[in-house]
């Protein structure tokens, strides 16, 4: 059973027709030339409860756009958005109850008051009685440490801050669906991780559907085992992650730090690496997952001399789409 239904789902904007420069703004103005932009084009999926869906695809591809129609905020301009049978933009208040929504780039919070009392406002709004919106609370602090922040307005928080209260507060009506839109975007690794454990507690807790959209490969890897890829408007991609990777993400790079001063590299690449760079103590690596991996190259360079660090770069989500154009698969949906 789905509890979110996509079918044929479109959204053009029609913007008005721009040249470049301060004059072509100017002359823009007053022209009645439009352009239409397909942000979404004829997108269809299902997903059922309890799924983890990393929603995936570069910059202006049409992520926001479709998250926007999912939760109400914008209206398609053709096909069908079924949300627990709802039709969002036409059940706005109703299909609220259901949904818990978070956009990394911008805040659902009242800016001037401490997230305490933002919190008891949207208790207020959604109803939640006294006991659950206790443990909630408990539950939030506990996992996310925003008790160090309670009693802070929300424009005095750092980002990470912000994001965990706007996480937090979007799940205080226990909603069975989150969207989330580049919550870990700008964060540091500690409050990323902390995020992610938080996503996968409450996904596994209570079995509340999550879509996820971000440019981190390591928020999919963490969370998700199904992703939906699209670029410019279109689906490219519906299924599982691993699959994915094995068709796709075979390149990887390493950086590794070390003491000694290594000149010669032959031997690593006779062993199947690609491509290798260095500035001064730091190596990167670039290499072939098919051909060798990276325990192998870290070992190499053990026996050279001193190793101070290494870091291990999954693939690239761009770099999969890129390749995806160069080389389509078949019936990939
Ligand atoms: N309100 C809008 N008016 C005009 N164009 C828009 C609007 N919102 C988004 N777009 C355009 O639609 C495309 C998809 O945008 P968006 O959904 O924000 O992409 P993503 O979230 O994947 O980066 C982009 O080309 C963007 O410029
Ligand atoms: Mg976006």
């Amino acid at each position: 059973m789905s509890i979110i239904k996509v079918k044929n789902l479109s959204k053009e904007f029609h913007i008005r027709k721009r040249e470049d420069g301060l004059v072509g703004a100017f002359k823009g103005m007053f022209s009645n030339e439009k352009i239409i932009k397909k942000a979404v084009n004829n997108i269809s999926f299902e997903i059922s409860k309890g799924e983890i869906i990393g929603y995936l695809g570069p910059n202006g591809a049409g992520k926001s756009t479709t998250i926007k129609m999912l939760s109400g905020i914008l209206v398609p301009s053709s096909g069908l958005v079924e949300i627990k049978g709802l039709i969002p933009y036409e059940n706005r208040i109703e299909n609220a109850r259901n949904l818990g929504v978070v956009f990394g780039q911008r805040t659902q919070l009242w800016w001037d008051i401490p997230i305490s009392e933002s919190f008891s406002l949207l208790r207020h709004m959604y109803k939640i009685p006294t006991t659950k919106y206790k443990k909630n609370i408990e539950m939030f602090s506990e996992i996310l440490g925003i008790s160090e922040f309670y009693n802070v307005a929300v424009r005095q928080l750092s980002l990470g801050q912000r994001m965990r209260a706007d996480l937090c507060a979007s799940l205080l009506h226990n909603p069975e669906i989150l969207f989330l839109d580049e919550p870990t975007i700008g964060l540091d690794v500690v409050v990323k991780e902390k995020i992610r454990n938080f996503i996968k507690e409450i996904n596994k807790s209570r079995k509340t559907t999550v879509i996820l959209t971000t440019h981190d490969m390591e928020d999919i890897e963490k969370l998700a085992s199904r992703v939906i890829v699209i670029d410019q408007g279109s689906m490219m991609y519906d299924g599982k992650l691993d699959r994915l990777k094995n068709i796709y993400g075979t390149e990887e790079v390493i950086e590794v730090e070390i003491e000694s001063n290594i000149k010669n590299f032959d031997k690593l690449y006779k062993m199947g690496v690609k491509e290798i760079n260095h500035k001064k103590n730091k190596i990167l690596i670039k290499y072939n997952k098919e051909y060798i991996n990276s325990a192998t190259i870290i070992g190499w360079f053990m026996k050279q001399g001193k190793v101070n660090d290494f870091l291990v770069h999954g693939i690239n989500i761009d770099e999969v789409i890129r390749k995806m154009y160069e080389k389509p698969m078949k019936n990939f949906m």
